[in-house]
């Protein structure tokens, strides 16, 4: 059985991006069928994973407008399939708009392909908008990356009622699998208090480990790869590496 793996969080730059990629790529590594979908019109998985936008001819934003099938999209690679995201994608967002269904084209879009792979992620941007909603009523379980430098952040709130709202109109069957503490500065008390607080404020679990803060992991997109190609010994690949086996014990 395939999982469907929504990353989000409506706050930006909480590495959603890069934890799509890195745990695609631990995954991939140890054999698994991975596909990653990028959501966000920003488009930075894409970049990041190496694939030029401009470059090509059709995105996921076709999808979106019905003009061609997922497969169409489907870059096939070694390491992780990808279906890339452009700056056109934006406009996705306004064409949904008057469109009935909408909640659902990333769902429907995904039935003829998904049976290929073992775990399928999903980088949702930094929105709760019609897209995200899209990505979390396709998806079977939701991951929340966070930043741990903020004590009562309300974001965490906010993405958690909008699970809610999706569980209600779209996805009765989501599933919240966890929270990932990203760029974890272990020296700060801070940390480990907003960890405390993200478990009793929300009741969010947060997977382990935490991933140290590391300007390897910022490198990597740069050269096209992960930290898990860039700086494999460094502890935030090897954390992210330990990460992705608790969370695929998870599904
Ligand atoms: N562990 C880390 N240590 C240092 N830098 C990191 C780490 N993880 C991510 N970054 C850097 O932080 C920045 C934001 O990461 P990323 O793009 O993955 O966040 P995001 O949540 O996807 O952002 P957006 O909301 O814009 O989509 C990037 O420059 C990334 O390279
Ligand atoms: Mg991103």
């Amino acid at each position: 059985m395939t999982s469907v793996i929504a990353v989000a969080n409506q706050k930006g730059g909480v590495a959603k991006t890069t934890t799509v990629h890195t745990i695609a790529d631990a995954l991939a590594e140890q054999g698994r069928e991975i596909l990653m979908i990028d959501l966000d019109p920003q488009a930075c998985l894409t970049y990041a994973a190496d694939a030029q936008p401009d470059d090509l001819d059709v995105t996921i934003h076709d999808v979106f407008l019905g003009r061609v099938k997922a497969d169409d999209v489907l870059l096939k690679r070694e390491g992780p399939d990808i279906l890339p995201s452009s700056i056109d994608l934006a406009g996705s967002e306004i064409h949904l708009l008057t469109k009935t269904g909408r909640e659902f084209v990333l769902k429907r879009a995904l039935a003829d392909i998904k049976d290929r792979y073992d775990i399928v992620f999903i980088d949702c941007g930094p929105s709760l908008g019609i897209l995200t909603v899209n990505a979390l009523t396709a998806a079977d379980y939701v991951l929340i990356p966070f930043q741990a430098e903020t004590l009562s952040d309300r974001g965490v709130g906010q993405l958690l009622e909008t699970i809610d709202d999706v569980r209600h109109y779209t996805n009765e069957d989501l599933q919240i699998l966890g929270g990932i503490a990203t760029m974890f500065d272990s020296r700060t008390n801070l940390g480990k208090a907003v960890l405390v607080d993200v478990k009793e404020t929300h009741g969010l679990t947060v997977i382990e480990p935490p991933i140290p803060r590391s300007v390897r992991v910022a490198e990597a997109p740069g050269e096209g790869v992960s930290v898990l190609q860039h700086a494999r010994r460094s502890r935030s690949a090897q954390a992210y590496v330990e990460f992705a086996g608790n969370l695929e014990a998870l599904l």
